[in-house]
């Protein structure tokens, strides 16, 4: 390992494998990608084996989270990560030609460094804020409505060393500091929370939908929103009710392995019944899927179809067959594959020869 991770990473890192059950640690990768990123600014080979050391992992499983996810870097990055996003919506608006601009102000192209170290760009695709379009991020936090001009006066004043104030959220951190919160850590600095209203674009929909007296049938819009404390209270009432609506009969076969399911009747829902957990094997699954009439069953499945129109051979039965098919077919002493022994050869041939005549023996003859 070339990167010797700092004693309060590490501790950051048996942090975070405490948040997740003891047999779940797994869980705790994708956090831990981004404290290593926080440290070394991308996820370096370092960083893959030291996430597969606390987790106990290889670093091939690492290795195929982390490239996976493209919030997690393979090369060295800049301390501002500019995204721009030319997805559909933007694109339309203007977004490539924001990115354009800016590939030609820094001399970069896509998911490249300046040669300063400042700045890493990026073109993204839909960063899930279309109504505020053509939109980019900086390390995340976003910037609304952008021109070329304007995302010029953004990279310019990083580069010069400032911080401009985004559209919405906090003020700007670096990249690593970013990491830092992505992995679950709060960020104590002041202003670096912030929080505020729905923007008029997103309220765009509603307001047009109030205008017009669109709404949804049967929905008040008054209707309260539990606390947490209310919910829980609720949740645990119904749950002590439920032995005396359990229905009376035993469930279905259909329902799952174990797992009856609950009428909406029942449960007094007016949701649609929800189906018992599928515990087949992801294997079982795709087979049913391909071949919905297959009759083969799977023992280790749960709930898969058996024969319709049979029962299966015993087990005592399936092993004498399979050890009267093995003796009728023992592996050559030499070593070849098993097979007809060359004695046996000849005499097939000669029964062949006494149905067709010779033309087998003169076909042989030619093969020779
Ligand atoms: S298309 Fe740009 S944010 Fe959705």
């Amino acid at each position: 390992m070339t990167t010797t991770f700092t004693d309060e990473t590490r501790a950051r890192a048996r942090e975070i494998i405490a948040r997740y059950p003891a047999d779940r640690s797994r869980s705790a990768l994708l956090p831990l990608l981004h404290l290593v990123q926080s440290e070394e600014g991308y996820v370096s080979p370092a960083g893959v084996e030291f996430c597969a050391e606390v987790l106990g992992l290889n670093k091939a499983q690492v290795g195929a989270v982390a490239t996976f996810y493209t919030m997690y870097k393979r090369r060295p990055t800049g301390d501002y990560l500019v995204s721009v996003c030319t997805n559909t919506m933007c694109n339309v608006l203007g977004g490539q030609e924001v990115y354009d601009t800016l590939t030609e102000h820094l001399g970069v192209g896509h998911d490249e460094t300046t040669a300063d170290g400042k700045i890493t760009l990026e073109h993204a695709e839909c960063l899930a804020a279309c109504d505020y379009g053509p939109v980019m991020t900086v390390n995340y936090d976003f910037f609304d409505g952008v021109d070329p001009q304007t995302a010029l006066g953004v990279v310019d004043e990083l580069r010069s060393g400032g911080r401009p104030q985004p559209s919405r959220g906090a003020r700007l951190c670096t990249l690593k500091e970013m990491a830092v919160q992505l992995a679950g850590f709060a960020d104590e600095r002041d202003g670096a929370v912030a929080d505020g209203v729905p923007g008029e674009p997103t309220l765009r929909g509603l307001r047009l939908a109030q205008q017009h007296g669109i709404s949804v049938p049967g929905f008040d819009p008054n209707t309260p929103i539990p606390s947490k404390a209310e919910a829980d209270q609720a949740a645990a009432k119904a749950k002590a009710a439920e032995p005396a609506k359990a229905p009376a009969q035993p469930a279905a076969p259909t329902a799952g392995a174990g797992q009856p399911a609950r009428s909406a009747e029942a449960t007094g829902s007016t949701a649609p019944d929800v189906k018992a957990p599928d515990d087949k094997s992801p294997e079982v699954r795709a087979a049913e899927t391909r071949q919905p009439d297959a009759r083969t069953a799977v023992p280790d499945a749960p709930g898969t179809k058996v024969p319709v129109d049979g029962a299966p051979p015993a087990p005592r039965d399936a092993r004498e067959a399979e050890a009267a098919g093995a003796a009728s077919n023992a592996p050559a002493g030499d070593g070849k594959p098993a097979g007809d022994s060359t004695e046996a050869q000849d005499r097939n041939l000669r029964e062949a020869e006494s149905v067709t005549g010779t033309a087998a023996s003169s076909d042989r003859g030619s093969q020779k």
